[in-house]
């Protein structure tokens, strides 16, 4: 997830370029760069690191043009670097560029053989050389984007313009967002409406394959046939700090919504459904290297631990290797045994967790190869990995870790998939099928997402409560762990999960009048036992919230509340019961007036130990 932003008016356009940068740095923040056209040509500048850093990099030049790009970027290919930055250029075509371009490395062989050169390992020059193909043909810029496209497979929000052409911006979209701002004779295109909400309130939000031809008379919009069409102008009431946010209240909630799109992201151009496989590359491990794994570490910590244990049944169930699951800080210390053929997989969003790292370096002193599944190209994790797997959800904010903990899952999911083909564990009938219900998820996230209000309900009921109990079984006991997390991080109120299996273990004993108890309960052989265990808990005066799936005829009898979700096959269904147990966190604690996004003793990544 990057941020794009372009103007094109009767002001110096760099000043604009870099506050519009400053207000999209939360859509990433691992370099940066401006275009502009002046006398004539475009110049670009370029660095690693915030935007703080680009504009020490352009401190004290007077930089002066009327027309331009800018870009913060948020790696997905290549590493965070100045050469890696945008915006990208070649033959006098200057691109910005949101999302993924799932052929690039096809595209870019091709262009090699027809002589391009390339100085960056992103998808985003390729789009700059295959524009360039067409334009030295003399097409005008919008042709040959259009052209250009043609070839393109992916997401894609783009900035474009042209030494030849600089009085023009050319902006399209595919699956990633884009904006157009129409002010007094200067116009913006940018990712968010916070780029450039200081300057005009007056907004078209284009459709996929739609394209805006900008120049300084102002804005024509074409279709994806080609056809001329009339946009609407949207006039934004939002203030700034709720534009940041896409209008919503806090971080978290937008990030809880972001899931689907983050989850799409992760899977984009991983899978071959014909084939019945998953691009094992992706994990930088060919199928002959997972082959010869007999064993498996996960270690991570807080919420990616939680995912690490849905991973355990996900491999075990689908390729037969054993897995051990360990809490990072505890790993190193245990003088952990760990036999030839080892495959340590390290989970974390930030790449930077201290325990996570010692653990991490403690298996590959031991022997183990070590694949990280992480969310921040070029962290440290990533970059001491053998082999690495990117989740692809974006920055995300919010201490309380939502989207990225999902698509963890998602790449957990991929990985068995990915190993138990190369174990020929399952077939390519059966990682079809696997595939297919994975490609239908982010659509089922999208419809538990509308649980929202019945979920605000039983928000209102328990937001007063001083403890709170989560129960699940099999690969769902984690997300019992997960849903008592996150309510005791940003609630501050005591929260466990546990298995259901082992309340008449002791935590029975808990049980009170009044004392709420949520059970995950899906459609699979344990559905009768967890509905003795709700049973239980209600006879000894608990309050009792199913979270159960579709199909249900009516409500459980012995329930206060229950919320039905999609169903899915049983290794996916943690992903969809985290939907409701995120939400439920999030309102109680906005109902405690809690600071969501920053709860008190809390950071987004602890880098000590
Ligand atoms: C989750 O909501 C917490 N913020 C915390 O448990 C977090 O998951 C943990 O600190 C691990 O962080 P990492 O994934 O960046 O390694």
């Amino acid at each position: 997830m990057c941020g794009i932003i372009g103007y094109i008016g009767k002001r110096n356009s760099v000043p604009i370029l870099i506050n519009g940068l400053k207000r999209l740095e939360y859509r990433g923040y691992d370099s940066a760069g401006i275009a502009f056209s002046r006398n004539g040509r475009i110049e670009v500048r370029r660095c690693a690191g915030k935007i703080k850093d680009l504009k020490k990099s352009v401190k004290g030049e007077r930089l002066i043009g009327y027309s331009g790009l800018g870009h913060t970027r948020w790696a997905t290919h290549g590493r965070p670097s100045e050469e890696n930055a945008h915006p990208h250029k070649a033959g006098g075509i200057v691109v910005v560029h949101n999302g993924i371009i799932e052929n690039y490395l096809e595209l870019k062989e091709t262009l090699k053989k027809d002589g391009h050169k390339f100085t960056s390992e992103t998808d985003t020059e390729v789009i700059c050389h295959l524009i360039y193909s067409y334009s030295k043909k003399g097409l005008p810029l919008e042709k040959a984007t259009r052209e250009a496209l043609k070839h393109v497979t992916g997401a894609y929000a783009l900035g474009i313009i042209s030494e030849t052409e600089p009085d023009k911006i050319i902006a399209i979209k595919n699956d990633s967002p884009l904006v157009i701002g129409i002010g007094e004779k200067e116009f913006f295109i940018a990712s968010d409406i916070p780029a450039f909400l200081k300057y005009t309130r007056d907004v078209i939000i284009p459709d996929n394959g739609e394209m805006a031809v900008i120049t300084h008379e102002g804005v024509s919009f074409t279709n994806s046939i080609n056809k001329s069409i009339k946009k609407k102008i949207i006039n934004i009431t939002w203030n700034s700090a709720m534009a940041e946010k896409g209008g919503y209240r806090h971080f978290m909630l937008k990030e809880i919504y972001e899931q689907p799109r983050a989850i799409s992201d992760t899977i984009l151009g991983r899978i071959s459904l014909e084939k019945g496989k998953v691009n094992s590359e992706d994990f930088n491990m060919k199928a002959q290297d997972l082959r010869k794994f007999s064993k498996i570490f996960l270690v991570a910590c807080g919420t990616s631990w939680h995912a690490s244990l849905a991973g355990k049944y996900m491999i075990e169930n689908m390729s037969h290797v054993p897995c051990e699951v360990d809490i990072a800080s505890e790993f190193r210390y245990r003088n952990p045994i760990i036999p030839a053929n080892s495959l340590m997989i390290v989970l974390t969003q930030s790449g930077e967790t201290a325990d996570t790292l010692a653990a991490q370096r403690e298996a590959k002193k031991r022997g183990a190869k070590v694949l990280t599944i992480c969310n921040v190209v070029g962290s440290t994790s990533a970059r001491e990995a053998d082999s690495v797997f990117y989740t692809r959800s974006g920055p995300e904010i919010g201490v309380a870790s939502t989207k990225a903990f999902t698509s963890q899952l998602t790449a957990l999911y991929l990985f068995s998939i990915a190993l138990a083909r190369a174990k020929d564990a399952i077939n390519a009938k059966e990682a079809r099928e696997l595939l297919n219900e994975l490609i239908s998820l982010p659509e089922k996230v999208e419809k538990s997402l509308q649980q929202n209000n019945s979920i605000i309900k039983i928000a209102r009921k328990f937001c007063r409560v001083s403890d709170f109990l989560y129960l699940g079984r099999g690969i769902n006991y984690p997300i019992a762990l997960e849903g008592a997390l996150k309510l005791k991080e940003i609630s501050y109120i005591h929260a466990e999960g546990y298995p259901a299996g082992e309340m008449k273990h002791g935590p029975i004993a808990l049980i009170d009048d009044g004392l709420p108890v949520l059970a995950l309960v899906p459609d699979d052989e344990m559905k009768g036992k967890m509905f003795s265990n709700v049973e239980e808990v209600k006879s000894r005066g608990g309050k009792v919230i199913v979270i159960t799936t579709e199909g249900e005829s009516k409500p459980y009898p012995g329930a206060l509340h229950t919320v039905f979700l999609p169903k899915t096959n049983p290794y996916l269904m943690p992903i969809i019961f985290s939907i409701p147990i995120q939400l439920l966190a999030y309102h109680i604690a906005v109902l405690r007036k809690c600071n969501v996004d920053q709860p008190r003793n809390l950071a987004k990544s602890v880098t000590v130990e």
